[in-house]
């Protein structure tokens, strides 16, 4: 016989079904037992009646607690209409045992699988991750992870974008925080950055003539964590296109988004039928904020308030702990160093570079930054003018080179942007934390406490790498 899922034995009453799970909970009464039975599909409740089973079946069941593997074959019956249960999808029916096996047993979980209080333990949950990951709400955040990934694949798709793989071995990319490096043993002393974003290559990938490329691209930055940050890799929808205006960037991000939520979140309203593109400076002095959160009201966990924000200023004054370019110097780039300027204030950057306005676009969701592009730099000489102006030595200027380079192989106007999945995605399952929307997430320290990661390695690895330890801390 074959296994069904739970959320399948809905419409087979009087039939004989085979369902394989986990046991989620138990209730006895007198020699009657009720199990719920949970698989990825949801629960259905099992009726265990002695007189109605085997001898070995009958043991089984006696045994039988929370979180045990199990097979049960039995009869799907209709129950009487004071027992349906209209909050559960299967609750119109239970399956009233014929055969039990148990197929393995379980010892009791450090917490109770159903219990909301244990998110106080975030070290506990994470520790356990896979036992976190049975709750309902976690399975349902990854569903809608899922939902979401595939959505923006398929549409992307369907408008003409390639997605491609650009590698995670790689060189430094700077988007403004430390890079996560590892060793190479072919070449010693030297090192592989883990890219902060696809920024680089995406751009090479425009000068190769990929028009219309996107990613959902792993990424990497050693930073501090915060509600909607993660300290470690997260992973963003990266768009990149040739011979778009911002303008029209910014329709097709809100398009694609739109028949997103409107497809996969019907009961989700959202505030803006046309999203709002606001000027920075105006946003700034009105909100206090460049992330407003534009809802009417706030308390509706249901309502989406997607805006644009543009007119950022070019540059911002540096800060003594951007530490990716020339010291001492006055201005850092308010995105990247690849946003482009507008065109009517190019000419400030020679008299006035703190007055330049850019062709950044960040996208902000109900007082959230969920995304962040521009219209990028295409002319070799302008991107020079940037790097000087960020104080970049000879040797930080080669270290971009190759772009550089490739620009002066016909290099087609470009830009693109990277919303920020993770952060979409928690907005969207009404989490306060991107964790909730990752699979094993690290801590805040940036650990995994399930696999106790980072690690010490052994010392011939080392050796290999010609690395010598000298721990500071
Ligand atoms: P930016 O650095 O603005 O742009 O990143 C784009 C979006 O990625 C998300 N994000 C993060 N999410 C989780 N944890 C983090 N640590 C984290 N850091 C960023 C945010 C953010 O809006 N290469 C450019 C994109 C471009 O110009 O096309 C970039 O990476 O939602």
């Amino acid at each position: 016989m074959q296994r069904i899922k739970t959320i399948e034995t809905v419409d087979k009453a009087n039939q004989e079904v085979l369902l394989k799970g986990w046991v989620n909970a138990r209730r006895n009464m007198g020699k009657i037992a009720f199990l719920d039975l949970r698989d990825r599909w949801g629960i259905v409740q099992v009726v265990g009646v002695p007189s109605e089973l085997d001898a070995a079946s009958q043991e089984a069941l006696k045994d039988i607690r929370p979180e045990y593997v199990v097979a049960i074959r039995g009869m799907v019956q209709n129950r009487g209409e004071k027992q349906i249960n209209q909050d559960m999808p299967t609750g119109s029916i239970e399956v009233l045992a014929k055969e039990i096996t148990v197929i393995n047993k379980a010892d009791t979980p450090p917490f109770e699988i159903e219990n909301e209080d244990r998110q106080a333990n975030e070290e506990l949950r994470l520790k356990y991750r896979y036992l976190d990951l049975r709750h309902e709400r976690m399975k349902n955040n990854l569903v809608i992870r899922h939902e979401v990934m595939h959505f923006a694949r398929n549409w992307l798709k369907d408008n003409g974008f390639i997605e491609i793989h650009t590698p995670v071995l790689t060189k430094s990319t700077p988007e403004g925080a430390r890079d996560y490096l590892v060793p190479s043993r072919i070449h010693q002393g030297k090192f592989f950055a883990l890219p902060q974003s696809p920024q680089q290559y995406k751009q090479m990938l425009m000068v190769a003539g990929m028009d219309r490329y996107f990613q959902i691209a792993p990424c990497f930055r050693d930073e501090d964590a915060r509600a909607d940050r993660s300290p470690g890799e997260f992973y963003q929808i990266d768009m990149e296109m040739s011979f778009m205006s911002q303008a029209e960037i910014l329709d097709l991000v809100e398009s694609m988004f739109t028949t997103m939520i409107k497809t996969l979140f019907p009961e989700k309203k959202l505030t803006f039928d046309k999203w709002p593109r606001l000027d920075y400076q105006e946003v700034v002095s009105k909100y206090g904020t460049d992330k407003p959160d534009l809802r009417e009201n706030k308390e509706d966990p249901n309502e989406l308030a997607f805006a644009f924000i543009i007119n950022f200023p070019l540059f911002t004054e540096q800060k003594a702990d951007d530490f990716f370019h020339g010291a001492g110097d006055k201005w850092a780039p308010s995105h990247h160093m690849f946003t482009a300027p507008k065109p009517e204030d190019v000419s400030l950057l020679d008299t006035d570079p703190g007055k330049v306005r850019s062709l950044q676009h960040d996208l902000v969701l109900n007082g959230w930054e969920v995304g962040g592009g521009s219209v990028r730099i295409h002319d070799p000489a302008v991107q020079e003018k940037i790097f000087d102006l960020i104080g970049f030595s000879d040797k930080q200027k080669a270290q971009f080179s190759h772009l550089l380079e490739a620009f002066k192989y016909g290099v087609p106007p470009h830009g693109g942007i990277a919303p920020g999945f993770d952060r979409l995605v928690s907005i969207l399952a009404g989490e306060r934390s991107i964790k909730e929307v990752i699979a094993f997430p690290l801590t805040g320290d940036a650990r995994d406490p399930l696999m106790e990661a980072p690690a010490e390695v052994a010392t011939e690895q080392l050796v290999e790498l010609g690395i010598k330890i000298d721990k500071q801390k």
